[in-house]
Formats: structure tokens, sequence, C-alpha cells
């Protein structure tokens, strides 16, 4: 069999469980240890039965590690919230206008940015549950140095900033998104301790007048898997980004945490479960107007010939690595 014979179910599952999960029914099996019979759920939640009945079969034949039906009641099992599942899940929904869009993107009938977009908050979801690996060595970074003020560069809706708040309470939090719908920034339930601001990494001439920084040396920026997208405009691009930090942050200290990005050969030669992920990973980059994450190596050579000093770069995960620069 070959790789396209075996990714027609795939394909369908992946689409089944999109729809069951914008459509409220995961959530709701999930709420449900017992089980759920399709009549309830077509019932409470305005559902078509015949369709739910054929895609929830359809998952219990070609996913029983993650769905079972026994006298008419469907449940879910717990393995399907390990989160390397559920990030699959929320990176597939993060790109669905995209892929569904891809014909257009490829024809140039519409542009993404435009017409087509990826959606922020499945995205701030997915990078999450990915990201989590590194936040235990970044925190002891912070906690190292004694950080008083830590700014996360496209913090996403937070998630981070949160994890810092719970292991580190005394030190001042900061978080810059330029997506509404990945931050939630106008959200009730924000953590209070963590003061959020909805603008662009990019510019930090225009929110600096919001940080209110007393120490400087004090102070760190943080991004995580966020630098690379800046590589869509080119390398200069991001090196006067890079210099915008120095002249006006000089002396503080700048935490790239990266996922560690493959060339064309060395991505071939990966084992096949870290091959399937890295290659959809930088695939979705280059369809969605981002920069290609970067080895480690190239990101060396492009932080060293920029105006920020690199001191070290260190493990935070065998497949993420963060670079730590003087401003
Ligand atoms: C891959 S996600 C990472 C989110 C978060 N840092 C994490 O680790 O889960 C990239 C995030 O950077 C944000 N982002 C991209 N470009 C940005 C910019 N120029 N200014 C602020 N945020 C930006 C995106 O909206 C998105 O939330």
């Amino acid at each position: 069999m070959s790789r396209v014979s075996n990714a027609l179910a795939g394909h369908f599952i992946m689409k089944a469980l999109c729809a069951l999960h914008d459509t409220g029914i995961l959530e709701y099996l999930g709420e449900r240890n017992n089980g759920a019979t399709v009549e309830a759920i077509s019932l409470d939640l305005a559902i078509d039965k015949n369709i739910l009945e054929s895609l929830l079969d359809f998952l219990v034949v070609n996913v029983p590690e993650f769905f079972e039906k026994k006298d008419g009641l469907y449940t879910i099992k717990s393995q399907f919230y390990e989160s390397s599942v559920q990030n699959s899940i929320y990176f597939a929904l993060a790109y669905e206008d995209v892929l569904n869009n891809l014909p257009a993107l490829l024809s140039k009938t519409k542009k993404y940015g435009i017409e087509v977009a990826r959606n922020g908050k499945y995205l701030s979801k997915s990078s999450t549950l990915h990201n989590h690996h590194a936040w235990p060595a970044i925190t002891d970074f912070i906690k190292e140095y004694n950080f008083e003020t830590v700014i996360d560069l496209g913090c996403g809706a937070g998630d981070f900033l949160k994890h810092v708040a719970k292991t580190l309470p005394a030190v001042r939090l900061i978080g810059v998104e330029q997506s509404t719908e990945a931050a939630g920034i106008t959200k009730d339930d924000k953590d209070q301790s963590i003061k959020f601001i909805n603008g662009d990494a990019g510019t930090p001439e225009v929110w600096a007048k919001d940080l209110s920084i007393n120490s400087i040396e004090k102070t760190l920026f943080v991004s995580v898997t966020v630098w690379h997208e800046f590589l869509w405009s080119g390398e200069t691009e991001l090196q006067k980004v890079f210099s915008k930090y120095h002249n006006q942050y000089k002396g503080a200290t700048l935490l790239l945490v990266e996922k560690n990005g493959y060339s064309l050969n060395s991505l071939k030669v990966l084992p096949d479960s870290l091959k399937d992920v890295t290659s959809v990973y930088q695939l979705i980059h280059p369809i969605t107007n981002q920069g290609l994450p970067q080895s480690p190596a190239v990101w060396r050579s492009l932080i060293e010939s920029s105006a920020v000093s690199l001191q070290a770069v260190l493990p935070a995960h065998p497949d993420i690595s963060m670079y730590v620069c003087k401003l």
C-alpha cells in the first residue's frame, strides 16, 4: 500500500474530527464518561442524526483506540486527550481554511492574509500543546538570572505567561500579541496578574510606553516560535527589528525560542514519526506567508550578523532551541 492509499482514511478521519470539534460534539462526548447515543446528541445539539452516526461509526472502525460504541452508546477513551493527539487536531483546525483554499492560493485567485487566514485561536491552542515542552527550561532561565520583568512577544493566549505566574509569582509579566483572536485580549477571564498588549512585536516603539520598565538589566524579552515568521520579509527585515530592540532596550536580554528547522535533505532522513510532523509544520509556513523555521546553525549566523549579541544556544527540548541574546 502506498502512503497515498493509506492517507485517504487519515484525511477523512481528520475532517471528521474537525467537524465534530466545530459542532461541539467532541466536547459533549468528553463530558459524558458513560457515553451518549446519536439520538441524544442530535437532539441536544440540533445535529443531523444520520451524518453524525456515520461519522462516529467511521471513527469507531478507524480509530478504535479513541472511539468506542457499546449498546448504542458512543464514548471517547482517555488516550484521545494526550497532548500530541490534541495538538494534531488543533493544528488541522488552525489551517483548515488555508488547506480548503489551496487551489485558489496556488492559482493566485485568492491571497493569504486577505481572503484566506489561519485561525488564531486554534493556532494558539496547538502551539501551547507543542511548546509547553520548552516551558520548564525557559522558566529555569528566568529564575537563574532573576529577571524582574518578562515580556512575551507573540504570546498567543498567554499560556506560557500563566505558567510563569504560577511558578514565579513575583515576576512582572507582559504579553504582546498581534492577533486579537489568538489572545482573546477582550475576554474578561484574563489572569489579572498579567498585562496584555494588543500589538506588533515588529514595532516595539508603538507600545514602549505601556511597558514601564524599572531595571533594563532585569528585563527579559522572550518569544516562543515567533521570530521565524518575520523571515517571510527576508533576513534584513528581521535584523532591522532586532536593531530596534537593541536601540531601545540596550542591556536587556532577548531569548529566542525556536523549533529546529530542517533542510529538504535532512528532513528526508528523519525518523518517520518526526518527519511526518516536521514536514507538515514546515509545509504550512510558505503557504501562510511565514518564513521557514531554521536550523540552529542558520539562527546562529543570523543573530551574529545582527545588532544583538548571541551569548549562548541552549536546548529547551530535543527539537527546540533557545538563543540567549544581549540587546
Ligand atoms: C506559533 S504561535 C506561538 C504562540 C506562543 N508563543 C506559544 O508558544 O504558544 C505564533 C504567535 O505569534 C503571533 N505573532 C506573529 N507575528 C506577530 C507579530 N508581528 N507581533 C505579535 N505577535 C505576532 C501569532 O499571532 C501567534 O499567536
